[in-house]
């Protein structure tokens, strides 16, 4: 974890930005796999993460804005316990490794919020995503999982995302330590991508370099020579020479800080004239949206700018027709990029989306788009320095949907039907780096990982 100060000061913020009533941050418990000892890997929550710094499981924090008061709840091991964990430091001494003074039995939580509430307080929480705090969340405030996202605060919220959206110096650290994972894990991919090789066989080398650097993965491995189904999970296809195999992958480290990156290379080495005919669509969106990233631009416009580019592309190679900015306007383009261009991250690879998508990625300014493509957006609002956001534009070529709309005969005006045919079977390409937003611009974080046709094509062939 970081020093206590950074803790401390974080909380204090925290507190001054909600002003009033009791701030409570549940950490996250281990979660059975298939009986109560046998769980999932531990992943502590995030927003008690970047509070409490603490990774351990059975953690609670609470902090009274008006009084300044903090507390940590938790229990101390039993003997019991240590025979089958080993010794563990005291709640005492975990709770002085965040700055806070005062410790108290998890048990005696909610009588601790029971009077809070009988004394008038207002209990701020951020919504629960796991059952188990659901289900703890209504123990202790006697509200119904189904109603907590509604009741959750608001204020706290806001004021959660405005300070994590801003990384500090060490965060930005500590992802880049992440990036050199990163840039091993989709190299290592590119040189196993050879016909005969099964997916996961790729999958399982990826998450071990994660899990081998102290870390783990980011979000499950996005591995598949069906690149144009966008979270596909499955690992179970063998690679053929001449299909695309798209991988979205990313790690985090000890302390939890994510990467998130997409590659798209041709089995055996060398793209098809096709394939890099739509690849460098693809690149030359993604390029022209990093460099126009800088503090103050709304990354709407990024969006907007990147499927222009990748629709003015698809117009050169014949797929689309017509104006292209009317024909983006109007999400025509959807149909080979039905998603958002990028996403915040940090502690989360989609940062803060418990808190909700439109809390951290629109406000009064800049409000969601209802249009087909463009609604999926996760982060319209305008940058900042200091935020840490995806750029990740993709083609595809999705058999139902376009079967779909060309049943519908939707945007004929834009599209070429007929020369979509020969792509049915082509899959799909996505180029995904991270990026700090800095004073004057922007960086690209991370030793590169190849990207252009050439050097994809050489470290796939030659290693480097
Ligand atoms: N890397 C997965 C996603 O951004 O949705
Ligand atoms: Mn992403």
């Amino acid at each position: 974890m970081f020093n206590k100060e950074t803790y401390t000061q974080r909380r204090e913020t925290l507190r001054k930005n909600v002003k009033e009533g009791i701030i409570l941050i549940l950490g996250n418990v281990d979660v059975p796999m298939n009986y109560r000892s046998n769980t999932y890997r531990f992943r502590q929550d995030s927003n008690f993460l970047y509070y409490f710094g603490l990774d351990q499981q059975g953690l609670a924090g609470v902090l009274d804005a008006d009084s300044g008061e903090e507390i940590l709840f938790g229990d101390d091991l039993t003997l019991d316990d240590i025979i089958w964990m080993g010794p563990q430091p005291s709640i005492q001494e975990r709770a002085a490794r965040a700055g806070i003074s005062r410790t108290m039995p998890f048990g005696k939580l909610a009588e601790f919020l029971g009077k809070a509430v009988s004394d008038g307080r207002r209990i701020h929480f951020p919504p629960p995503y796991r059952a188990e705090n659901k289900l703890l969340l209504e123990q202790l405030l006697g509200i119904k999982p189904a109603d907590q996202p509604s009741q959750a605060s608001a204020d706290l919220i806001k004021a959660i995302v405005a300070q994590r959206s801003v990384k500090e110096a060490q965060e930005i650290l500590e992802i880049e330590k992440a990036m050199d994972v990163a840039w091993l894990m989709h190299t290592t991919a590119m040189k196993m991508a050879k016909p005969g090789v099964f997916e996961h066989e790729i999958a399982g080398v990826v998450e071990g370099i994660a899990i081998s650097a102290d870390g783990m993965l980011s979000f499950p491995l996005i591995l598949s020579i069906n690149g144009e189904t966008l979270h596909n999970h499955a690992h179970n296809n063998k690679l053929e020479e001449g299909r695309l195999l798209l991988m979205d992958g990313g790690a985090e480290t000890a302390m939890h800080y994510a990467t998130d990156h997409t590659r798209t290379m041709p089995v055996g080495g060398r793209f098809s004239q096709k394939q890099k005919e739509i690849y460098e669509i693809v690149l030359n969106a993604q390029l022209k949206a990093i460099q126009n990233i800088k503090p103050g631009v709304p990354f709407r416009n990024i969006h907007m700018l990147a499927a222009e580019t990748i629709a003015d592309g698809l117009k050169a190679a014949g797929l689309m027709k017509g104006d292209v900015k009317e024909a983006v306007e109007k999400g025509a383009h959807a149909l080979f990029m039905p998603h958002g261009l990028g996403h915040m991250m940090g502690l989360d690879v989609h940062d803060m989306e418990d808190l909700g998508e439109d809390y951290v990625g629109y406000d009064d300014e800049v409000k969601r788009s209802d249009i087909f493509g463009t609604a999926f957006l996760r982060l319209g609002r305008k940058l900042q320095s200091g935020f840490v956001l995806t750029v990740e534009p993709g083609i595809y070529f999705i058999p139902a949907l376009i079967e779909k709309w060309e049943q519908e005969g939707k945007f004929r005006e834009y599209i070429n039907y007929d020369a979509i045919k020969p792509y049915l079977g082509f899959g799909g390409i996505r180029i995904e780096d991270d990026i700090l937003v800095t004073d004057d611009g922007y960086r690209v974080l991370g030793r590169p990982i190849p990207k252009t046709v050439a050097d994809v094509e050489r470290m796939m062939n030659e290693g480097v």
